[in-house]
């Protein structure tokens, strides 16, 4: 069976920015995949080659094993991209909008599943309204029932929470997860690294048109060791050999990072020693904005 998406050796140059620098990528179908990076990594001009909307330099990408170029049509038909702008046609209301892009992709009968995404999405209540009398967050939820019209088996997002409420962006994942586990392809790109974490199965990190990481999101999260303890203790400094590596907070505890559990024993161990009482103590795990930091950091 093809990739859902393929990808391979992408360039793509705008005048001076190179905002594609050679991807390879392969999301095999049924995933639930991230693509994170910072502003201007190349990661709407990634999905508008996959969309056809942006010619590449050089490289190839297909899409459930059409290219994009020369499969262009069949490549489109299997992708359903909600962009990161949004944009919307003013003179139509929710239902015709959505009759429209059904007939793009020459589909006349399709209003049995327009009313079922209208309703997953809460859009049935404002199917008469027109475009431009929608608030932001329905917009939004317009952009996405347009992207699954056609119900294509690859779903494209493009940063589709950003300035989403969380009521919104919580109806939004248990719609697409429910696509996700009936076997749709979801590629996502977001700046919430919490949703990427809970969501994606697997990741890549993009940056200045590179991949610096790509992995499972298990793994990823097993690339820094660095744990971090808090302590609330009853002093005011610590014993000798610990003041360099226990720093104290703005709210006076005292932020102590290590890579292994003996660290933090040695640590204990000492200020017992020391007659030094332990109030409170608190353990963070790194999570997938601490490894995301390092990686950019060290890229
Ligand atoms: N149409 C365009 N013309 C000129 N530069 C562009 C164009 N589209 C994107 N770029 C540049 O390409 C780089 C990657 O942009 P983009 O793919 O939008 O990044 P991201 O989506 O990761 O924020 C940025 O430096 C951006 O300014
Ligand atoms: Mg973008």
């Amino acid at each position: 069976m093809s990739a859902a998406i393929h990808v391979r050796d992408l360039h793509k140059r705008f005048r001076t920015t190179q905002a594609l620098a050679g991807v390879s990528l392969d999301i095999e179908p049924g995933e639930f995949f991230g693509l994170l990076g910072p502003n201007g990594a190349g990661k709407t001009t990634l999905i508008s080659v996959l969309a056809g909307l942006t010619r590449a330099d050089a490289g190839e990408a297909s899409v459930m094993g059409h290219d994009v170029v020369r499969d262009y049509r069949q490549a489109r038909r299997a992708l359903g991209v909600v962009p990161q702008e949004l944009v919307y046609d003013p003179f139509f209301n929710v239902r015709e909008t959505l009759a429209i892009q059904s007939g793009y992709f020459g589909l006349r009968h399709n209003d049995d599943w327009i009313d079922e995404i209208m309703h997953h999405l809460d859009l049935t209540p404002h199917a008469h309204k027109n475009t431009q009398a929608l608030s932001g967050g329905m917009k939004r939820r317009l952009l996405v029932a347009q992207a699954l019209v056609h119900k294509p088996p690859v779903i494209v997002l493009d940063e589709p929470t950003a300035g989403v409420d969380v009521d919104l962006r919580r109806s939004l994942w248990a719609f697409i997860s429910g696509l996700n586990r009936e076997g749709h392809t979801i590629l996502l790109t977001t700046h919430y690294l919490e949703e990427a974490e809970a969501l994606c199965g697997r990741i890549a990190m993009l940056k200045a048109g590179r991949i610096v990481a790509c992995d499972t999101t298990r793994n990823l999260l097993r690339h820094t060791n660095e744990h971090c303890a808090s302590l609330r203790l009853d002093v005011e400094s610590l014993p000798s050999g610990w003041q360099a590596r226990v720093q104290r907070d703005d709210d006076g505890n005292w932020r102590f990072s290590f890579g292994d559990y003996t660290e933090l024993e040695n640590l204990l161990a000492d200020l017992r020693g020391a007659g030094v009482r332990v109030r409170e103590l608190h353990l963070q795990e790194p999570d997938l904005e601490d490894v995301f930091t390092d990686i950019m950091q060290r890229a």
